[in-house]
């Protein structure tokens, strides 16, 4: 039977990956994890028992975290990483140590424990200041030149770690002839995302009653992937034939502004207020949207959950987390205005 690791497998899009290989799957799953975020809602801990997946509580930034691993694993998904536009803006230096860490250990790591698989996951962050810079197009596809605008700027910790990571992964890969993918994520979403990112932060604001609703950079574009299509599209990238060192966008290549989005979310909601425009986070590029022509033709990859669709599955699980008085556990989300940073850079 394949054996199966997912490095970060306790977070949203890990769990989705979790449960997507053990409904459809016949592996040995092992879930490895520090817990440092993600919803503690019981979720995982119900799907570990009932498909038999073996969960492991380490920080995958120290070394000794690795003895608690398996030999060999036939697959490995690492998805573990510090997350966040206000992690990055609040703690830069966390970005830079746990994330190139966690790179550094898990591809020495690789030497000894040479899987015949792995996926990074990496993002679309990398590419956003190409396209605002270079007027690449959008929707943007893979073989753009990743780029940072700012090495100065706090908001650019995580993609400046995000490319040491596709560097690093592919180079390991190739010196030792393991098959390497990397997956760059946008906007997956849905149940269990936490509360550090802006689906769930419109939903907190409306239920407590926000009136007029803030849209944050209401001209923004953006596109949002449900996480049953994130989750599908990322192991047809590592189980397909022709992904060893190819990247791919897995996100949905429907661009919609911000504005959208809230308006969907309020109406999801029942939301009968009104709405302002408000200044967005530094930095924050004006469009962004994944093409996704490559992972198509690759492996078939094809998101079918709407936007109305997934906003209402995702609305109906908040709505159901707070009405059961569970905390909010992550830090919640800071709008911009409310960020501690240089605002001189
Ligand atoms: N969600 C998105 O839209 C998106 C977009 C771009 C990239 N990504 C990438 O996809 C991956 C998964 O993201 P997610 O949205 O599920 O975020 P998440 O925060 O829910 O998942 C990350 C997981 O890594 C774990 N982790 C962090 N530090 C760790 C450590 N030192 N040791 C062990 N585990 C540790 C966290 O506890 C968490 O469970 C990340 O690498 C992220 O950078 C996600």
């Amino acid at each position: 039977m394949k054996k199966v690791l997912i490095l970060g497998g306790a977070g949203f899009i890990g769990y989705n990956i979790l449960r997507y290989l053990a409904e459809r799957r016949d592996y040995e799953l092992t879930a490895a994890d520090d817990f440092s975020s993600g919803a503690r809602d019981g979720d995982l801990e119900v799907l570990c028992a009932k498909y038999k997946i073996r969960l492991i509580t380490a920080d995958f930034s120290k070394p000794d975290a690795y003895r608690q691993l398996d030999p060999r694993y036939d697959e490995v998904y690492v998805l573990a990483s510090v997350v966040g536009v206000n992690r990055c803006i609040e703690e830069p230096e966390e970005v830079i140590r746990v994330n190139t860490a966690i790179i550094h250990y898990t591809t020495e790591w690789l030497r000894t424990a040479k899987p015949s698989r792995v996926l990074f996951a990496s993002s679309s962050e990398n590419y956003a200041a190409t396209t605002e810079t270079f007027n690449y197009p959008v929707p943007t596809a893979e073989n753009v030149p990743l780029c940072i605008a700012d090495t100065r700027h706090p908001r650019f910790t995580y993609a400046a770690t995000k490319i040491l990571g596709e560097a690093a992964f592919f180079a390991y890969g190739q010196r030792l002839g393991i098959h390497t993918t990397v997956v760059r994520y946008q906007n997956i979403y849905g149940p269990r995302m936490g509360f550090k990112h802006a689906i769930p932060h419109i939903i907190e604001r409306i239920r407590k009653g926000e009136n007029p609703v803030k849209i944050y950079g209401a001209d923004q574009t953006r596109s949002f992937c449900f996480c049953t299509d994130g989750a599908e599209g990322t192991v047809l990238a590592l189980e397909s034939d022709g992904s060893d060192q190819q990247v791919y966008h897995i996100g949905n290549s429907d661009e919609i502004t911000i504005e959208t989005l809230t308006r969907t979310i309020g109406a999801a909601m029942g939301y009968a207020g009104s709405y302002e425009n408000a200044q967005t986070y530094p930095g924050s590029v004006s469009r962004r949207c994944p093409g996704i022509a490559k992972a198509r033709r690759d492996f078939g990859y094809d998101p079918r959950v709407s936007l109305e669709e997934g906003i209402g599955k995702t609305v109906a699980w908040y709505r159901a987390f707070f009405d059961a008085g569970s905390p909010i556990t992550t830090g919640g989300f800071k709008p911009p205005e409310a960020l501690q940073y240089r605002k001189d850079l």
